[in-house]
């Protein structure tokens, strides 16, 4: 009876627009979007992509796209439709392009914070200023057991926060490349630091050659003896160097045996490092702690493979931590214009970076004619357009009312914090707030269980403390 009624409703429903007894990807354009496979996909992308997220040219409104799709471009590579769609087929396109033009504004918000009171959608919260930068960018936090924090800024700054609120700068950090997208980058404490007063610093490193200064992505520990830094060691670089300054990757991550977790984006060679395994480039590496490689890392056997990778096909990640109830690896990574993405990292697998995307080129050409391939994984969600996710961590407990499992992201792009709920290893909702509060570059969640995040320019970390 009850699958008869389902059925029949179905097929009432089928009449209007197809039947998705889940709700979920429901296709509204119908034939619309059937026909902007066909005949757009492979120039514009898959997922309307470049609309989502472009500098109109030919203008976007709804006459300016009808004439687009007419007449096209010939000398610029689009060719007119005039002919081939009747001229229904051709205002539905415009329609559903105009769905992804409204797409595009999800998370641009008009709203600017005027008190430091917040309102989630299930509680309200203020920010207490914990850290006010000297410099512009503060990358990372990590907490020390006793309830100090550390603060990297990416000029090249270590700062040492006590619990009093007094902030003094550690002594004897490494020489970093300040350059570019490069500099200091994320702090971590080793899980024993009670004991062995051992922390982990990740950052750019230069080297002068004849052809220029060549960079990569670096990782020294060294212990921390009240703010200054000794028997500092470099244990991981990744291999070989590269001219450009850019995608660096950097973010460190303790997995729950103790192994560190570092990520390394792909350096601007798309088409050189993420896809191969003789490059550091482009991987999420696991290492011990002495900078050894652990036995059952994924590629150890493989002849010329670097031993410390253990996933690829990545682009630039610049957030990861580890689920601290499954143990999975999550991280997010910028896509190139459109297709950001968040990833359970297994290991020896392919993220498909730049086989597969959901994004496109900045000139609005396509990277990829395909955004799945055999053989390489499908994020646990992406953006369009491009939020820039920076820093990832997860909550849980009841602090916060309403985030009882969720997995906090911060936006560079649109100056907020994704709130991203979660079910099963899905994002099932996504709420946003700390509207315009400026370039979200992290967020951490201390062990006893509170939200901070460093947002940019001027530097902070705020602390996010619920109100009645
Ligand atoms: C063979 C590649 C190709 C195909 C197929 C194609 N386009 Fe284009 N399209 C382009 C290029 C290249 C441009 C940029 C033209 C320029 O720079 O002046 C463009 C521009 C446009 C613009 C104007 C964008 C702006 O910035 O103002 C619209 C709208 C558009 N295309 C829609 C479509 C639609 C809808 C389809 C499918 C019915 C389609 N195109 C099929 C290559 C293509």
């Amino acid at each position: 009876m009850y699958y008869n009624s389902l059925l029949t409703a179905c097929l009432l429903f089928l009449l209007s627009v197809s039947c998705n007894p889940s709700g979920q990807d429901a296709a509204p354009f119908g034939k619309a979007e059937e026909q902007y496979k066909t005949y757009c996909a492979s120039c514009h992308g898959e997922k309307m992509t470049a609309f989502t997220d472009r500098q109109w040219k030919h203008g976007n409104s709804d006459s300016a796209l009808l004439a687009s799709i007419r007449h096209g471009y010939p000398d610029a590579g689009m060719p007119g439709f005039d002919s081939v769609l009747t001229d229904s087929d051709k205002q539905n396109l415009v329609a559903y392009i105009q769905s992804g033009i409204a797409n595009a504004g999800k998370y641009t918000f008009e709203d600017k914070p005027t008190t430091n009171l917040f309102q989630a959608d299930s509680m309200k919260f203020r920010l207490d200023t914990v850290f006010s930068g000297k410099g512009d960018i503060p990358w990372s936090i990590a907490f020390l057991p006793g309830g100090d924090l550390l603060v990297t800024e990416r000029g090249g700054q270590l700062y040492r926060l006590s619990s009093n609120r007094t902030t003094t700068a550690i002594t004897g950090v490494p020489a970093v490349l300040a350059e570019g997208q490069g500099g200091l980058f994320d702090v971590a404490a080793d899980p024993a630091f009670a004991s062995n007063k051992t922390i982990y610093l990740s950052y750019a490193k230069g080297v002068k050659t004849d052809s220029g200064v060549v960079a990569t992505t670096a990782v020294s520990r060294a212990i921390l003896d009240g703010t200054t830094l000794k028997e500092v060691n470099e244990i991981f670089e990744a291999k070989p160097y590269w001219l450009t300054k850019h995608h660096y990757g950097g973010r460190l991550a303790f997995t729950k045996e103790g192994y560190l977790l570092i990520s390394v984006g792909d350096r601007g060679k798309e088409f050189v490092t993420p896809q191969s395994l003789l490059q550091g480039a482009g991987k999420i590496h696991r290492i011990k702690t002495d900078g050894s490689i652990p036995a059952d890392n994924p590629f150890v056997q493989q002849p010329g493979a670097v031993a410390s990778v253990y996933s690829y096909g990545h682009r630039n990640p610049q957030g990861m931590a580890v689920h601290p109830q499954t143990g999975a690896i999550w991280e997010n990574e910028h896509g190139p214009r459109g297709g950001d993405e968040i990833n359970i990292a297994d290991a020896g697998k392919n993220y498909g970076w730049p086989v597969i995307t959901y994004g496109i080129n900045y000139d609005g050409t396509v990277i990829a004619k395909s955004a799945e391939k055999e053989g390489m994984e499908q994020p646990v969600l992406y953006w369009l357009p491009s939020i820039g996710p920076s820093g990832l961590a997860f909550l849980s407990g009841d602090r916060y009312k309403g985030w009882k499992n969720v997995a906090l992201v911060g936006s560079l792009r649109f100056r907020y914090l994704n709130v991203c709920h979660l079910s099963n290893n899905r994002v099932v909702r996504e709420e946003t707030v700390l509207k315009n509060i400026g370039r979200v570059r992290d967020v951490r969640v201390s062990p006893d269980g509170w939200v901070y995040v460093a947002v940019e320019s001027p530097g902070y970390v705020f602390k996010l403390v619920p109100v009645q």
